[in-house]
């Protein structure tokens, strides 16, 4: 079982992110689907990305997924969340797995945050607050470098929660990729020109 104080050094990190995965499932935290989590590792794998941007972190389970390719790559993650006891529940879990040392936690209000973020980022991911998607895109889109990638997770389900954000990818001409990763909801892939 998962250690609850998360006070564990563990070796096998596709069996804690296994456990991770069905501690918060049976505590009904949204994570991305263990389908999910797989595709965008993967993707991060076959671009060789390098520095990744995820706006909102929760338990840290996407971001222990997108880390184990990226420490390959040599680099790093910046992730947001304004919980600080999600930031604290990560951390833990970050530092299980060994894997703290190249993801930079960032506890404050993604809304104020972003703003002040001047890097460019070569993979962007977003979920959550559906409402916000055209704000949280704004936000981001000015990051992403050229060629690369930015993914939102849960478009098809509460579709109807964030029109505005596909009339605006529509009105300023981005194309997008609408993905039926798994069966529960889709994800919208944009590879920036
Ligand atoms: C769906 S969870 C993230 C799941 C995570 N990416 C995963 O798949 O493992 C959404 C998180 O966003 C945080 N959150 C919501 N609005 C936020 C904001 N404006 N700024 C920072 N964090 C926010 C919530 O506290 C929650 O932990």
């Amino acid at each position: 079982m998962l250690n609850e104080s998360n006070n564990i050094k563990v070796e096998n990190i596709d069996q804690f992110l296994k456990e991770l995965k069905a501690y918060w499932v049976a505590n009904e935290i949204p994570n991305v689907s263990e389908v999910n989590a797989r595709f965008l590792r993967d993707l991060v794998k076959i671009k060789w990305a390098k520095n990744l941007l995820e706006v909102w972190t929760a338990n840290g389970y996407s971001t222990i997924n997108f880390a184990i390719e990226i420490e390959k790559n040599n680099w790093k993650i910046t992730t947001i969340e304004f919980s600080p006891d999600s930031v604290a529940k990560a951390k833990a879990n970050f530092e299980a797995v060994w894997l703290d040392y190249i993801i930079d936690q960032r506890c404050w209000n993604a809304l104020d945050i972003l703003p002040t973020l001047t890097e460019k980022y070569d993979f962007i991911f977003i979920k959550k607050k559906k409402k916000r998607y055209k704000d949280f895109f704004i936000l981001t889109w000015d990051k992403l470098e050229s060629g690369w990638v930015m993914i939102l997770d849960d478009v098809i389900k509460f579709k109807h929660k964030m029109e505005s954000f596909y009339e605006y990818l529509d009105e300023i001409k981005i194309t997008y990729n609408l993905l039926p990763i798994d069966s529960d909801d889709w994800v919208i892939m944009i590879i920036k020109d």
